[in-house]
């Protein structure tokens, strides 16, 4: 078996931020529309006044203070609160793919690597533009690779699934090198008009090329040295939008085909899950837990990497243990924790010992355990 490694990462940035205060000001337009268009039904005790959202809460609730999106202001009209992107021809790059290219420039120019040094092309990602062509193959197309590549989808823990299939494709020589994409739209899932969670996600893509130690040349090698994944099923986080929505006129457009979740229940139910899972790895590397200098935690929620911080730690992990970037980009399902470890990983020195972990629905949880090399 060959050893695989992180050679180069990428991150792909909308354009487009939204502050709490903006994202606020439009949900509380929308309650004040809703409460006026039901004024009679709410006084006769038919249908329940909506209540308004606040950005303190947010912050004090997630940690989150800002996220980008793909599109703005479709998502801040009252009226519509969704992106307004138009569809594309089939001749033109697709938007995820898009958003994968740009990701992808990156990292392979971070590994020292062109198209033509990939074999094989993953995306990972909780919501895929389309069933079919995979965006994997349009994305394989757009950059020139030879190979083959496909889509797979564990929602917030596609990346560290992707890596360990990628990873596994380079230790057995079955691929030279694989290029793995996190695409995330969450906007497009998201219901901005839930006060639970209209506030919880942010857009960006990440890029990770892996390939074998013995060919990597990059400044950015991280040793892979164990990988763990677990799935348990819950309801606790669930999206029903699919291609059998058809079948019954009466769900189209309900709210439980957006993301959907029990934030306490997930909450209480993932963090145990993830601390020891990355314990466990820890342990699997051969390595105790005042070895590691980082932890790059999946970023949906800042209570929860505090939590799990201290259920591994045993103490409040410093900023600069487990980064957060959740204030500036929300929950970027499973480009999250990529979007931590592509941003703080330069100044670990060599020898340096780190954890990337995903958790999210499904339940799923995934566990990456690296040395800098
Ligand atoms: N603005 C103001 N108040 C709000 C609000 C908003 N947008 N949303 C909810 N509230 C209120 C609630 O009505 C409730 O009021 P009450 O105590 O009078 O009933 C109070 O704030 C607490 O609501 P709750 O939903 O229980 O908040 P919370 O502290 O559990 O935080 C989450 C909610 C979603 C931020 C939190 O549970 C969470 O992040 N969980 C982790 C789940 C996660 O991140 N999943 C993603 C995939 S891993």
């Amino acid at each position: 078996m060959k050893q695989a490694v992180i050679s180069g990462t990428g991150l792909y940035t909308p354009a487009h931020a939204i502050s709490n205060e903006e994202l606020v000001e439009s949900f509380n337009a929308y309650v004040a529309l809703f409460n006026a268009d039901n004024a009679a039904a709410i006084a006769a005790g038919t249908v329940t006044a909506l209540e308004p959202s606040s950005a303190a809460f947010i912050e004090k609730a997630s940690g989150i203070k800002s996220r980008y999106v793909m599109e703005k202001t479709g998502i801040l009209d009252p009226r519509r609160m969704a992106p307004r992107i138009a569809e594309r021809p089939n001749e033109e790059l697709s938007l995820q793919a898009e958003m994968c290219v740009a990701a992808a420039r990156e990292a392979l120019e971070r590994a020292g690597r062109t198209p033509a040094d990939i074999d094989m092309v993953l995306v990972g990602c909780s919501n895929l533009q389309r069933p079919y062509p995979a965006m994997a193959v349009e994305v394989q197309q757009a950059l020139g690779i030879d190979g083959f590549g496909f889509d797979m989808n564990v929602a917030c823990s596609s990346a560290t699934f992707a890596i360990q299939t990628a990873a596994t494709a380079v230790q057995t020589g079955q691929a030279r090198a694989v290029l793995v994409l996190n695409p995330e739209i969450t906007s497009g899932h998201l219901d901005y008009r839930d006060r639970d969670s209209h506030f919880i996600f942010g857009d960006a893509c990440t890029a990770i090329v892996i390939e074998a130690a013995d060919a990597a040349t990059s400044a950015h090698r991280f040793a892979i040295l164990d990988m763990k994944l677990k799935t348990s099923f819950s309801n606790n986080i669930r999206n029903n939008f699919g291609f059998m929505n058809r079948f019954d006129e009466a769900g189209v457009g309900q709210p439980d085909k957006l993301f959907k979740q029990q934030g306490r229940k997930v909450f209480k139910d993932v963090c145990p899950m993830a601390a020891e899972m990355i314990k466990g790895s820890i342990a699997s590397a051969g390595l105790e837990v005042p070895q590691i200098s980082r932890y790059w935690l999946h970023q949906a929620n800042l209570s929860m990497n505090q939590l799990i911080s201290r259920m591994i730690l045993g103490r409040d992990a410093t900023a600069d243990e487990a980064p957060v970037v959740l204030d500036t980009y929300a929950n970027t399902s499973s480009a999250g924790s990529i979007i931590a470890f592509h941003k703080y990983q330069d100044d670990l020195a060599a020898g340096a010992y780190g954890v990337i972990c995903s958790f999210g629905a499904g339940y799923s949880i995934g566990s990456v355990v690296v040395q800098k090399l």
